[in-house]
């Protein structure tokens, strides 16, 4: 489904991405783990064409979409859960909702309800502006507003961060939901247990390379590798 082929992003002068290049299959979570600094954020950032790369390749379903603006990309199908989190605080939780909802063609769509059952905690704050949240409910609703987009494809931003662990469990078997509801996930993390239970699929990223790639199985252990890449 994405195929980033070396791409080399900046920052300004700042040289930060150095030929990442990973690959995302239909239907997998596929994970991106990095500590602080590594260059997570830039990556899916440089995919979304929020940071463009400079040089490489990015492929869509087969299309050529580097350097594309961001809206567009949405409009194809890529979904994007910030790590900042960027709800509308004025807003309620319902109109934050509302004013993401994209039809899908030809597939079931999401709706304020699906959202709603997905996150039953949300349910009771539909009316309460999303500044009122807590940290945990801003990212249930920063979720829950990227599905009213309709992604096939989801670019996840370190959802646990911050977050407490009853709610960092919870969020575990949220994203797993969604990979059986056929949703393909990129997902940037640094939180290594988290991320292992859920993926098919890992890449390791530090000071802007790709320092590891391999399965979960390989992944889990090899911790020698981990500990070079600093995660
Ligand atoms: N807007 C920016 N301008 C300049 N440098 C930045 C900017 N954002 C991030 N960086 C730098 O890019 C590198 C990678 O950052 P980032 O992609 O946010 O890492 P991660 O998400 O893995 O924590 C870091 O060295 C960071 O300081
Ligand atoms: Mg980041």
């Amino acid at each position: 489904m994405l195929d980033v082929e070396t791409i080399n992003t900046y920052y300004g002068l700042s040289h930060i991405l150095f030929d990442v290049s990973l690959k995302v299959k239909s239907g997998q979570v596929v994970c991106l783990l990095g500590r602080n600094g590594a260059g997570k954020t830039t990556t899916l950032k440089s995919i979304l064409g929020l940071t463009p790369p400079k040089m490489g390749r990015i492929r869509f379903k087969g299309e050529e979409i580097a350097g594309e603006q961001p809206f567009r990309l949405v409009r194809k199908g890529i979904g994007y859960v910030p790590d900042d989190r960027r709800i509308f605080a004025d807003l309620t939780v319902g109109e934050n909702l509302e004013i993401a909802a994209k039809k899908a063609a030809g597939r079931e769509d999401w709706d304020e309800e699906k959202v709603y059952k997905l996150f039953p905690t949300l349910k009771g704050f539909a009316s309460r502006r999303g500044g009122f949240l807590s940290g945990g409910e801003q990212k249930m609703l920063a979720i829950g507003r990227a599905l009213m987009g309709n992604p096939e494809f989801l670019l996840l931003d370190e959802p646990t961060e911050g977050l407490a662990p009853a709610l960092v469990r919870s969020l575990g078997e949220t994203i797993t939901r969604l990979k059986e509801a056929g949703l393909t996930v990129l997902l940037a993390e640094q939180n290594v247990k988290f991320t292992l239970k859920l993926s098919d699929y890992g890449y390791i990223i530090d000071n802007g390379r790709i320092c590891y790639q391999g399965t979960v199985k390989e992944l889990m252990e090899d911790d020698d590798v981990r500990k070079t890449c600093g995660i």
